[in-house]
């Protein structure tokens, strides 16, 4: 389907659901983006789950919004159970607003959702020549280090940085070893996952992605990678105010309650220490780990986000293609 019209059915959507203008069109438009950058996992698949918790009324359509000024340079934000794409665009703007004032932007926000991928709000700084870091902390999927019981969310971790060329430097990674959407998008199409990323709930290894959303997904890098999940469940959760320790709701199977998910952004001015040189640094930086020499197979050493970039180029002017569950989603919320 063509993208304009694809966003102009998912924003009616929202719109028959009681978002405002303005909220239908911020989330939708990431919608589209997610499709576009071949995050399919984030993308029209999670509508139908987004309307069934406003229609609950766990996702509030009409949020009052609250921005608690602390200091010049950082705010802290009740999201009242908005739309996480609301919640956290609105977190993004407040942060780039207040770095571009005093160099540095600290942003804590509660009472959010999920809000799709930490790319989208990275993005928007590093257009305004910031640098950023985004966390947030997700549902249930990791097992902390040690235990049997899954508590961490894949809870991603998002650093992006001008790099003087058009595409920018934006790492965005999930810590588990894959993110559980695309186990969501297995389970539904009935296709095997990779090895070595989930147990099932005997904490054996599986391939079956039903066994593996009821059991527990793999950190990257074992406890390295579990103490990351930890890090941002404590900066997302514990310190905004959020939900925190395994009690963020899980959008598609827990309506006990809203999720209450958590979101930190800080933005900092790339050039505050070494100013006009930033720009011939990083330039440097890149130019002399892209001229390393290469292992066999590979032609190119990419940066983090350059493979979205590309992606995003190369399916921009291309329509986007749906499974039939999804356009099956799609007319039952149209109806
Ligand atoms: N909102 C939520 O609760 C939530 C939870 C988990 C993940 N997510 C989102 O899911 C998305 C996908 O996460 P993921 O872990 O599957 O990402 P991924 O594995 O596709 O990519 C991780 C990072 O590695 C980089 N990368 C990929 N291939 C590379 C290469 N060949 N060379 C250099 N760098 C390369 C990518 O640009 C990216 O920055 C992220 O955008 C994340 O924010 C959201």
């Amino acid at each position: 389907m063509k993208k304009n019209r694809l966003k102009k059915i998912v924003k009616n959507i929202f719109l028959n659901h009681g978002l405002s203008k303005s909220h239908a069109e911020i989330s939708s438009n990431y919608i589209i983006q997610a499709e576009l950058v071949g995050a399919s996992s984030h993308g029209v698949s999670r509508l139908k789950m987004y309307c069934d918790r406003i229609k609950k009324r766990l996702i509030n359509p009409k949020p009052k919004i609250k921005i608690k000024k602390i200091s010049q340079s950082i705010s802290h934000i009740d999201a009242n159970n908005a739309i996480g794409f609301v919640a956290a665009d609105i977190g993004i703007k407040k942060a780039i607003y207040n770095a571009k004032k005093t160099g540095i932007g600290l942003v804590g926000i509660k009472n959010s959702g999920h809000y799709g991928l930490s790319s989208f709000y990275a993005e928007q700084a590093v257009k305004k020549k910031l640098s950023v870091l985004c966390f947030t902390n997700a549902p249930p999927a990791i097992a902390p280090y040690g235990s049997k019981k899954k508590l961490f969310g894949t809870n991603p971790i998002c650093f992006g940085t001008p790099t003087s060329s058009k595409i920018p430097f934006i790492l965005d990674t999930s810590v588990s070893m894959i993110n559980r959407g695309k186990i969501r998008v297995a389970a539904k199409q009935g296709n095997l996952i990779p090895e070595n990323v989930a147990l099932d709930k005997f904490g054996k290894p599986t391939r079956d992605a039903k066994k593996a959303l009821e059991g527990v997904q793999l950190p990257i890098a074992g406890f390295r990678g579990s103490g990351l999940a930890w890090m941002v469940d404590i900066l997302s959760g514990v310190f905004t105010g959020g939900n925190h320790a395994g009690r963020v709701k899980d959008p598609f199977d827990d309506f006990s309650g809203p999720q209450n998910v958590g979101h930190l952004f800080i933005v900092m001015k790339s050039n505050i220490f070494v100013g006009n040189n930033y720009n011939k640094r990083i330039k440097e930086n890149i130019k002399k780990i892209k001229k390393l020499p290469k292992t066999q197979g590979t032609k190119e050493i990419f940066y983090p986000g350059e493979n979205k970039y590309n992606k995003y180029k190369n399916n921009i002017n291309k329509n986007i293609s749906l499974t039939k569950n999804i356009m099956n989603d799609l007319k039952n919320l149209i109806d």
